[in-house]
């Protein structure tokens, strides 16, 4: 047991570092944004508690501290323009900064020889644009190898990718939990449309093991009927419950990806922090199986799975991770799918020195 700082929080904790990872941890690449929604005109955004300023120019991605240094204005604000190529003017009194480097290369306001030029600089963070999303790197030191953070479905630029991008409230671990949190599946969604002819296991016999970066659910043994002593039996039959449904395989890995895999495509999940109250939640679907198969899945897609899992199946978890309010917190047998998560951090989330609750 370590000492942990912050207001509100337990001053001891079985997971520190995890309970002081209130705006999630730097050192990893995360999914910010859609490729196509990010054009000329600068998209603010806001990731692990940092705005940031994102904007194409050249063909290329541009991410800058959406702060200017001069008096604090945003960068992107709508009076802000381009004047030279390559370069972005604040819309107060027209510092300019270089987009690839943040230094400011003229203080148009003060004459072509003012002389803080070259001398401010605003960050600029590392940007990939890889299946059709845009990937920032917020940490201090060198950026990780992408294929580090990227999982392997993912990296084929061949690979089929749709989904979601959408903003919402919880912290971001409440979401990660929820991904991976073995009692919700079986109940929470029980009724969803999503599983609407697939049995639902009361409950399972299950253990959660080492996979790569992963860690995943196994489920040893399912009960799809279980006798309550003195209340009765459960669930009561339903007709249109045809097949049982254990045939998925939901992992976690940090900074807080889900994946399941289904027989023939695979669903992810990311919850990219924005403030310690809210997150950018990340869906994906994708499928890397020849032109024709992949096509097939998008229709697939656009006509069922992206409203009915993607929306009403995953806008249950939503309301559960807005409501979330631990710790703290009683925890129950199937839980170990939550604590062997927080292990998983605590013994192997980057961090970077001075990161809150890190020496
Ligand atoms: Fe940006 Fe003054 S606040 S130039």
């Amino acid at each position: 047991q370590a000492t942990v700082g912050g207001p509100g929080r337990r001053d001891w904790s079985t997971w520190p570092r995890y309970e002081a990872a209130v705006l999630g941890f730097k050192e990893y690449w995360y999914p910010v944004a859609w490729s196509r929604k990010i054009g000329e005109k600068p998209v603010p955004v806001q990731v692990l508690g940092q705005k940031i300023m994102l904007k194409r120019d050249g063909g290329v991605v541009r991410a800058l501290h959406d702060r200017c240094p001069h008096r604090g204005v945003p960068l992107s604000h709508k009076l802000s323009s381009q004047e030279f190529p390559g370069t972005w003017s604040c819309c107060y009194h027209g510092w300019t900064f270089d987009l690839e480097t943040g230094v400011l290369v003229a203080a148009i306001t003060d004459g072509p020889e003012s002389p803080i030029c070259g001398k401010v600089a605003v960050r600029t963070y590392p940007v990939r644009e890889h299946i059709g999303l845009v990937w920032l790197w917020l940490g201090d030191g060198e950026p990780r190898p992408f294929e580090d953070d990227v999982p392997e479905e993912l990296l084929d630029p061949a690979a089929l990718v749709v989904g979601r991008i959408t903003v919402r409230d919880g912290n971001w671990r409440f979401g990660a939990e929820n991904g991976f949190d073995d009692g919700h599946a079986k109940w929470l969604h029980r009724n969803a449309l999503w599983t609407k002819r697939v049995k639902m296991p009361v409950w399972s016999e299950m253990k959660v093991i080492r996979d790569g970066p992963w860690i995943t659910r196994r489920k040893d043994k399912m009960h799809y009927q279980a006798e309550f002593p003195g209340l009765g039996s459960f669930p009561r039959k339903k007709w249109y419950k045809r097949r049982e449904g254990n045939k998925t395989k939901v992992s976690l890995r940090l900074p807080g990806t889900l994946r399941v895999k289904y027989e023939t495509w695979t669903h992810f999940e990311w919850w990219v922090p924005v403030t310690g109250e809210g997150h950018v939640y990340v869906q994906l679907a994708t499928m890397n199986r020849g032109w024709w198969n992949n096509f097939r899945f998008w229709v697939y897609y656009r006509v069922w799975a992206r409203w009915v899992f993607h929306g009403m199946f995953n806008d249950e978890d939503r309301l559960m991770v807005e409501v979330t309010d631990a710790p703290p917190e009683r925890l129950y047998r199937p839980d170990v799918s939550l604590t062997e998560w927080r292990k998983l951090v605590e013994q192997e989330a980057r961090y970077s020195p001075g990161e809150a609750g890190h020496d």
